[in-house]
């Protein structure tokens, strides 16, 4: 047997395990560019509507589920229905494979952080990220080529992460996440403050607070604020789902999804306040309009604020400062990220934590080591399309339909408002049922369209292993048989 169920020692640990889980490269990179390019200071509007309407619904969803039958996700779909564990699998294949290049992600993080304190990046920090650290070929010729600092970076990522995983629940998770959020707290708020002081300042944050009207009437813009939503908030990634389920009897579900939600997306709109101030001065010190400024991830993080370090004095304080941040949000969505794929294997395999967490590791770094060739950014940019835009909203659909359709959804209402001090009801699974399923294929559909542009062979190529790759895997899971017979039972 795996042995007791695991349990948090506090809500405390619970909630900053939660935000921890949320706040991650999209809250930092991703945020700012799009509330920038779907209009500045309205763009608040569809994002809270979307906030409160679809994130905080579903968190409530996968709150629910996992409190209720306090088990993997794997084990729940069974239970539901016995067809519909592969769906469970789906589910983690796909979050397994996000995770893989997340880690690149922040492990490119972890050499700029080593960088940073010299600005080691030079006068061109444009060409040294695709050149000097990628080395990128920009294309499918660099396969066989390894880049080395690249690959160090991401075992060590891998190295810390597994090391967390694999520890029990309070002393892993539970204790990094009371460590490092609070630090990242702090960071990002000397980051805002200092940002702000910088000349050309307000050219940047005054942009957040400059709405373009017009941009509400864009059915794109209402979809991005959703996208953001499911992206910062981890939707259907089984995160909130797995942390839930090891929450003790009594807890107060409701008020924990606000308070987590609203921390997240306070988070976002805090830093990214830095980051335009950021811009801001970089605008004014280069004479480069600030809308040719403003892009988001890589380019962000990698170019544009190397360049604005660059002409900074205090650039190798700041610089340092804000790549620890990515770092830690990195470490702690990526740990979120594995700790529902290790419970369904612990619980279906029968293994220990510290089994599956090694196991998953270790297949995750080998997946990793593509991303650490020479056409590993490229390879990158293939599975982020296909993963996020594509595959993982199919299965948060997949997911609504189950919860909101299969399974009896006013269990649900009854498990959330058992001991919460605010209440859901009909407005609740209206939203469920109906309003989310449509969103949701809405932003389906623009993501195909939107990927449908740039395809040559390779590319083709990559998709379809990936898309195999989430449609056999699972079937394998499914089809391996349970380490032992209680799996099997309700
Ligand atoms: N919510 C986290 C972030 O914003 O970075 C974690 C995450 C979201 C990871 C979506 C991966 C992902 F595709």
């Amino acid at each position: 047997m795996t042995g007791k169920r695991s349990e948090w020692d506090s809500n405390l640990t619970f909630i900053l395990a939660m935000i921890g889980s949320a706040i991650g490269l999209g809250n930092i990179w991703r945020f700012p560019n799009v509330l920038y390019s779907n209009g500045g200071g309205s763009f608040m509007i569809p994002y809270i509507v979307s906030l409160f309407l679809l994130g905080i619904s579903f968190v409530l969803v996968e709150y629910a589920v996992g409190f209720k039958f306090k088990t993997s996700l794997a084990k729940i779909l069974y239970n539901i229905h016995n067809k519909l564990e592969p769906v469970a699998w789906f589910v983690l294949t796909i979050v397994f494979l996000i995770t893989t290049y997340y880690i690149c992600i922040v492990g490119w993080d972890l050499i700029y952080l080593a960088l940073s304190f010299t600005k080691a990046w030079g006068s061109n920090p444009d060409l040294f990220f695709t050149q000097s650290v990628l080395h990128s070929t920009d294309s499918i010729r660099g396969i066989f080529t390894i880049v080395p600092t690249i690959l160090v970076s991401i075992i060590i990522i891998w190295s810390v992460v597994w090391a967390i995983i694999r520890t029990n629940l309070n002393d892993g998770i539970g204790k990094v996440s009371r460590i490092l959020l609070p630090i990242l707290c702090i960071i990002v708020v000397i980051f805002v403050i200092y940002s702000l002081t910088l000349p050309g300042s307000y050219i940047g944050y005054t942009q957040i607070f400059n709405p373009d009207w017009s941009a509400l009437a864009n059915p794109n813009v209402w979809l991005a604020a959703f996208g953001q939503i499911v992206f910062s908030l981890s939707l259907g990634m089984a995160i909130a789902l797995t942390y839930a389920s090891y929450l003790p009897e009594g807890s107060k579900l409701v008020d924990n999804a606000l308070i987590v939600a609203f921390s997240n997306s306070g988070f976002e709109v805090f830093n990214s306040i830095g980051i335009f101030s950021v811009l801001g001065f970089m605008a004014m010190t280069s004479g480069i309009p600030f809308n040719e400024l403003v892009t988001e991830g890589t380019g962000l993080a990698f170019v544009v604020f190397p360049q604005a370090f660059n002409t900074m004095q205090t650039g190798s304080i700041l610089g340092p400062i804000f790549f620890l941040c990515i770092l830690f949000a990195g470490i702690t969505s990526a740990i979120a990220l594995l700790e529902g794929i290790c419970y369904s294997i612990s619980e279906k395999f029968d293994f220990s934590r510290e089994k599956s967490a090694t196991i998953v590791s270790i297949i995750g770094l080998l997946i990793s080591t593509i991303f650490a060739t020479a056409s590993g950014s490229f390879i990158l940019g293939i599975f982020d399309a296909f993963l996020n835009n594509f595959a993982l909203l199919f299965a948060v659909l997949l997911e609504c339909i189950i919860f909101g359709w299969i399974y009896d959804f006013d269990e649900l209402i009854n498990t959330l408002n058992e001991n919460s001090r605010i209440k859901v009801g009909k407005l609740w699974k209206t939203v469920i049922r109906f309003i989310l399923p449509i969103c949701i294929a809405g932003l389906w559909i623009q993501g195909i369209f939107s990927s449908i542009s740039q395809e040559d062979s390779a590319t083709l190529a990559i998709r379809t292993i990936l898309l195999a790759a989430i449609i056999v895997l699972p079937i394998i899971l499914t089809k391996l048989p349970a380490g032992n017979e209680d799996y099997y039972e309700n």
